[in-house]
């Protein structure tokens, strides 16, 4: 029996004899020569079946070989610069586990409606493939950073009696004939573990009932939400700062193949270093106005303008100090301008706009009694919510930033649903 290896680590066995499995990725038939691309989940590497080399039956078998049968290779590694990777495995057995017949997903072109509907046998092929990895990196280094600065992970429910963000955007289910929501955010459970373990996160998904189809609305995404007692809403830019730096220089460090699959322009992400840029609401709309954007305060920024501010910058930038009617009810309001609160967006450059919402909390009793009022919210489901005012209330921050914006950003793609491996969105559950 030869050692069954993975092609990433092909390198390390130069000159010996390896097993791989995987699937037949694509091959070349040069008659007396079958090239086989063969992928195994970690990599690609280039077979070659000889006429002379191998038996009558795996040459035959070599040639009978379909796009996305399942295989098994043996086969002398060699170094090679001509190879796709550097190396290629000389075939002397080949065994076929299932001979695939008509793949859907061929090398010519595909319409997007096609690609989506076979989702689950599009992440195969190398574009999908590379951003997947990017995603699985960027939540490596998520829960890395935070692991590593005295966070803990506390998750928090997805059924949930109450909602907290807008209301419109509720996801209603139910629940042994009550009501229950899909959870939009895990923050008020965040507001509730920092009272017992000063600085947490809750990294899941979350459901939002987007009806607009945009190319940054899924209706299920991810989203990490770190949450800090004791920290102000400048404590909380410093964390979002270092957070999201570490997060894009992780990828660039052990990601480098994929974004170059991806044809990603990583100059443009070498720039992100803490610190960021910071502008006030006010100075947004300024610049806003002074592109030529006609916009008026008060008003939310949709993703027009938050491209054309992330345009003024290289790095993400900070936009703080929304009016208050834009925000969520739970934000806490500046001590000497009711009119807007202490709440921070986090817009990304090269056109990808909002990627972090957050900011600091209401800490009064009072204050988030009327807050509630005001927003129509049942008091009756909050009331845990409110106790977490009455007994030791601190100053506490936190923020939510999205996995699938981030991954999208990161990677440099135009679509939103290519940065999860199932999608769901206004028009698609399948599969
Ligand atoms: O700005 P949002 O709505 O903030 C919150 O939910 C806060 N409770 C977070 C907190 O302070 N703990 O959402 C946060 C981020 C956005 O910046 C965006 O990246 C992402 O979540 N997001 C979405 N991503 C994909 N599809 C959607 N429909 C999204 N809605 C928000
Ligand atoms: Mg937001």
């Amino acid at each position: 029996m030869t050692e069954r290896v993975y092609i990433k680590e092909i390198a390390t066995y130069e000159g010996q004899q390896v097993t791989i499995k995987g699937w037949l990725y694509n091959r070349t038939d040069k008659g007396k020569l079958q090239f086989l691309l063969v992928r195994d989940g970690t990599g690609l590497v280039q077979c070659v079946a000889s006429q002379k080399g191998v038996s009558a039956q795996v040459f035959a078998d070599a040639r009978s070989l379909t796009q996305e049968s399942s295989i098994t290779v043996t086969g002398k590694v060699r170094a090679d610069r001509r190879a796709p990777g550097g190396y290629e495995l000389l075939l002397n057995d080949l065994q076929i586990v299932q001979l695939t017949q008509d793949y859907p997903i061929t090398p010519k072109e595909h319409g997007i409606a096609f690609l989506m509907q076979h989702r689950h046998l599009w992440i195969r092929s190398s574009r999908q493939h590379a951003i997947l990895r990017v995603r699985a990196e960027v939540v490596k280094a998520i829960r890395g950073w935070l692991d590593d600065h005295g966070f803990i992970n506390v998750d928090t429910p997805i059924l949930t009696p109450s909602s907290c963000e807008d209301t419109t955007t509720l996801f209603e289910t139910d629940y042994f004939g009550e009501k229950a929501y899909l959870a939009q955010s895990g923050q008020l459970y965040s507001e509730a573990t920092i009272g017992a373990f000063g600085k947490v996160y809750c990294f899941g998904p979350t459901f939002r009932a987007e009806k607009s189809k945009t190319r940054r609305h899924l209706t299920e995404f991810w989203m990490v939400e770190p949450e800090m007692a004791y920290v102000d809403l400048e404590g909380c830019m410093q964390v979002e700062e270092e957070f999201v730096s570490y997060i894009v220089q992780m990828v660039l460090n052990n990601r480098a193949a994929e974004l170059e699959t991806l044809g990603r322009d990583t100059s443009r992400l070498q720039k992100v270093v803490a610190p960021f840029p910071r502008i006030s609401y006010d100075e947004a709309v300024e610049l806003l106005n002074k592109d030529g954007l006609e916009f008026k305060w008060g008003d939310d920024f949709g993703a027009p303008h938050e491209v054309a501010l992330g345009e003024h910058f290289e790095k993400p930038v900070f936009v703080y100090h929304y009016p208050t009617a834009c925000k969520a009810f739970y934000m806490e309001a500046h001590p000497s301008r009711p009119e807007v609160c202490l709440s921070v967006d986090l817009l990304a450059p090269e056109g990808y706009g909002e990627i972090i919402g957050g900011g600091q909390r209401t800490a009064s009793y009072e204050l988030l009694e009327q807050r509630l009022k005001e927003h129509n919210l049942p008091r009756e489901a909050y009331e845990w919510y409110l106790d977490l005012r009455r007994y030791g209330s601190v100053p506490h921050s936190g923020f939510g930033l999205g996995l699938e914006r981030t991954v999208a950003w990161v990677c440099g793609i135009q679509h939103i649903r290519e940065t999860i491996a199932f999608p769901r969105m206004l028009e698609r559950m399948y599969p």
